[in-house]
């Protein structure tokens, strides 16, 4: 796929095909897609824990909030939900660069699971406290995100931004999400 579609193709998924689950297999190429992605000093601090199918994956996800603004949906429902979950760890004192690291290191992933057809939520609003302690978090670290994964199983599209500013997304009637994006006019401010 030519990169561009392939960036396109990588919104956000939150309804997954919870009868064909990932595999430890593949969520350790997803990784390893992130293992070699840039680093600030090439530090390399992020560490991964990776949760397949089963109790602990169920468990994570009754920890995590999505799509805080479809208040209607309440989902994902049984039969939609994520079969396999990512977290990244990061230093608790780390440095601020490491935030940097973060977001290449999550959209590397959510990219390479695009390319597979499989579905990607980076997830920042779940039980802080309760989700290190059910993985087992390391002393010292701190999970900054988690990513629910599984195979895709909602279409999903970029939309222009409407003419009343609002960038929230939204399902149609079929069920499509839609996400607007700003037209690149708008976020390139200076040319020279
Ligand atoms: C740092 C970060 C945190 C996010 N946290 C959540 C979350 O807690 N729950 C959720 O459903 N989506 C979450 N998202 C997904 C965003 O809602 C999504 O990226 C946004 O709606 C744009 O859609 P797109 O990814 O398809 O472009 C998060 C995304 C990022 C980058």
């Amino acid at each position: 796929m030519d990169f561009k579609e392939l960036v396109k193709a990588a919104r956000t998924c939150r309804r997954f095909e919870e009868n064909q689950p990932l595999t430890m297999a593949d969520l350790e190429w997803l990784t390893d897609c992130a293992r070699m992605t840039p680093s600030a000093r090439n530090a390399q601090e992020l560490r991964f824990i990776l949760v397949g199918p089963g109790e602990t994956c169920r468990k994570l996800f009754s920890l995590t909030r999505w799509a805080g603004a479809l208040k209607d949906w309440g989902g994902p429902h049984p039969g939609e939900r994520p079969t396999a979950f990512i977290a990244v760890l990061v230093p608790e004192n780390g440095k601020e660069l490491v935030c940097y690291d973060t977001g290449i290191a999550c959209q590397t992933i959510q990219l390479a699971a695009t390319s597979r057809g499989w579905g990607c939520c980076i997830i920042q609003v779940f039980d802080h406290k309760a989700v290190p302690e059910l993985l087992g978090a390391p002393d010292g670290m701190k999970i900054a995100l988690v990513l629910g994964l599984g195979v895709a199983r909602e279409k999903r599209a970029l939309a222009p931004v409407p003419a009343d500013g609002s960038l929230s997304y939204w399902r149609d009637e079929e069920g499509v999400h839609h996400v607007p994006k700003r037209p690149l006019n708008e976020i390139v401010i200076k040319r020279f």
